[in-house]
């Protein structure tokens, strides 16, 4: 790679041994994927936070990197970590594991990042601009911020993604380069009447169903209506990004480098085309629903965290009704959508009804202690449909947000592969 003169001093150690050492990290791994140089970012986001991720070697090479004068160089926020932070207890993380938990958030802080600990920065804190350069990882976030945003950023690596905070760089290639932002498959949407596509989990099936069929490249989708939201895309980045490993889509006339059918593809005009019909959301919708009782354990959602609007939906739901005895509902969100929702009286709403507001990380990032194992789940997310069953050992049923919430105050698994009627 080429390097400039003060890269070249990074790589040299003149900045101390831990951007020395990130630096070296990165030029290898430029190298390897055929990158000339290095591009300069504006900010930052680091997947690898929580320990179950990284473990004890990972939280070293945090530590490592602290103690050799290592800091992040550009606006970093971090993804969820393993506890809850303030109420590990009541989610059921033993004492030992959140000394643990503890060690690598403070070897965090120590490097500088916003702790956000929240998978869905680009809610609130880390926002990014139409065409800015950024270091990202979690998949649903670069999705998001690639496709929803139009801001530029990779799948790294979890602690290259680190590395790139700390020297403020990322090698330059895949979605860096303009040419590979150009669509690859079409999905027409056909058949949908205007019950279709109102709730997020129809986005999940539709997001899963695109990524298994494109993998790795970029999906153009058209025929989606123009009242599609921020959170309804959230929700279809996670699940195209957990399906297929997609990184970036386009949305014809929603997002902003698809003004037209034409600009998604960069003018190109061969390409496979794929007609998804209803029949085909209820096809995949089935094959994902694992779940075989009609009895609840618990309900899910949050995967990605939840915004202020999407808490506000659960509260008007919820509004004094309580939650079934034998039934668990985790709301999972970041502690600064947690203050806003508290503030504002919505939080409290969905407390007195006995659900729980998990904030600062997520079932699937805690520990793991067989707690869930063979237990009947409902979510509306297509990432934990696939997550929830991997890690935890979970049978699952999607539904959508009034779905879930009638679930989880019925204790009642809502009919599979149905949508729920709304009012
Ligand atoms: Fe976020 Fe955990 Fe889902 S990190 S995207 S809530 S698996």
């Amino acid at each position: 790679m080429k390097l400039t003169t003060i890269e070249q001093q990074m790589l040299n150690g003149s900045q101390g041994k831990g951007v020395q050492t990130a630096m070296e990290i990165l030029v290898k791994m430029g190298e390897l994927y055929g990158a000339e140089r290095f591009l300069p970012v504006q900010n930052a986001h680091i997947d690898a936070a929580a320990y179950t991720t990284i473990w004890e070697a990972g939280t070293e090479f945090i530590e490592f990197l602290v103690e050799h004068g290592a800091k992040v160089s550009v606006p970093t926020t971090i993804n969820p970590v393993s506890r809850d932070i303030e109420n590990w207890e009541k989610t059921g993380t033993s004492p030992e594991f959140a000394r643990k938990c503890e060690r690598l958030e403070k070897a965090y802080l120590k490097l500088g990042v916003i702790p956000t600990w929240t998978c869905a920065p680009y809610q609130c804190t880390n926002v990014p601009q139409f065409g800015e350069t950024v270091s990202w990882s979690e998949s649903n976030a670069v999705n998001f911020v690639n496709s929803v945003i139009g801001a530029r950023a990779v799948r790294l690596p979890d602690l290259v993604d680190v590395c790139c905070a700390v020297v403020g760089r990322v090698p330059e290639y895949d979605l860096y380069l303009t040419e590979n932002r150009a669509g690859d498959m079409l999905f027409v949407l056909e058949g949908f009447g205007s019950e279709w596509f109102t709730d997020s989990a129809d986005y999940a099936v539709l997001g899963y169903l695109a990524g298994e069929k494109v993998v790795n490249k970029v999906p153009v989708i058209q025929g989606l209506p123009d009242t599609t939201t921020k959170d309804q895309l959230k929700a279809l980045s996670a699940a195209a990004a957990s399906g297929g490993a997609v990184a970036l889509f386009h949305a014809v006339g929603l997002t902003p480098e698809a003004a037209t059918l034409e600009q998604a593809f960069q003018g190109k005009t061969e390409y496979e085309t794929v007609t998804v019909t209803p029949k085909d959301m209820e096809a995949m919708r089935s094959r994902l629903n694992t779940g075989d009782k009609e009895e609840v354990d618990m309900v899910l959602v949050g995967c990605p965290h939840l915004s202020f609007a999407e808490i506000e939906e659960v509260a008007g739901l919820l509004c004094g009704r309580k939650i079934a005895k034998d039934t668990h509902f985790w709301i999972q969100t970041s502690h600064t959508v947690y203050e806003l929702a508290r503030r504002a009286g919505v939080a409290q709403v969905i407390e007195q009804s006995g659900a729980l507001l998990v904030r600062d990380t997520c079932l699937m990032e805690m520990e793991y202690n067989g707690r869930w194992r063979g237990r009947q789940f409902v979510t509306n997310s297509g990432k934990a449909m696939q997550y929830a069953p991997a890690i935890n050992e979970v049978k699952i049923t999607l539904a959508d947000m009034k779905g879930c919430v009638e679930a989880a105050v019925t204790g009642k698994k809502p009919e599979e592969g149905r949508r729920h009627e709304r009012d």
